[in-house]
């Protein structure tokens, strides 16, 4: 597959036009950011351990009937994907209480949660991503009805088996993003990325931060959290 001009170039990654109508490459980047763009660095080698990552996990989802835009892995750091549109929605799934849930209903992080909650934001930076109910969501045209009860229960699906993977390896997942994109013939499957970016992460014993929540709030030891994870689950 021939890699052509570059589509799109995002936060943490970039979106390149191939030959084949239906695929596109995404290659990662160790740039980071946080509040919006606000703050910006480099976490060293997190392209390489967000592309991989990502693909291992989408590969398990797959195994348990999730559809993922998830093709082959080409290199370190590039992937070919199905080509999606990007529903514009980010969809929270939280465990345990943590960031913006616990500002915003002025708690502590790390209650456990009876059952997992899910929010959407509106994916759009110009608005700083805001949160939005599932009837704003309908009313702006975002995505149907339908979609949007495929997006929750994928969503519900996505946490009951990333959470028993991660709790094998030791590891706590507390709460994650997800993007979901819509193939040429209209089927919503899971598109983005799933990594340390994404996610919070918590050590299983010690609670210990292994999510880019180090490089947000300044915690120290970014890349070593990063491998930490990359170690635990893909044994290296
Ligand atoms: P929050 O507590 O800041 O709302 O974040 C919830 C989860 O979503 C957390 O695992 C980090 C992830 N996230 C992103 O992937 N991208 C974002 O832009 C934000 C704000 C959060
Ligand atoms: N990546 C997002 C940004 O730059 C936010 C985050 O992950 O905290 O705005």
């Amino acid at each position: 597959m021939k890699k052509l001009e570059q589509m799109y170039e995002g936060k943490a990654k970039k979106v390149f036009r191939t030959d084949d109508p239906e695929r596109f490459i995404v290659e990662y980047k160790d740039d980071a950011t946080a509040f919006n763009g606000q703050k910006k660095g480099t976490i060293l080698g997190k392209g390489a351990i967000n592309n991989r990552m990502t693909n291992m996990l989408m590969q398990v989802l797959e195994k348990q009937g999730v559809p993922t835009h998830f093709v082959e892995e080409l290199s370190e750091r590039e992937t070919v994907v199905k080509k999606v549109t990007i529903v514009p929605l980010e969809v929270i799934v939280r465990n345990i209480s943590a960031g913006s849930f616990a500002q915003r209903y002025g708690v502590e992080e790390g209650i456990v949660f009876d059952e997992p909650t899910i929010e959407f934001s509106y994916k759009n930076d110009d608005l700083g991503d805001p949160l939005m109910n599932q009837y704003h969501a309908l009313a702006l045209k975002l995505a149907t009805k339908e979609e949007i009860d495929t997006i929750k229960s994928m969503a519900l699906k996505v946490n009951a088996v990333l959470k028993e993977f991660f709790l094998g390896v030791g590891i706590k997942l507390v709460d994650f993003k997800l993007e979901f994109g819509r193939t040429t013939d209209g089927t919503v499957i899971l598109a983005d990325e799933i990594s340390p970016d994404t996610c919070r992460l918590w050590d299983k014993e010690t609670n210990e931060k292994l999510d880019k929540d180090r490089f947000r709030r300044d915690l120290g030891n970014v890349e070593g959290a990063y491998q930490e994870v990359m170690r635990r689950l893909m044994g290296e």
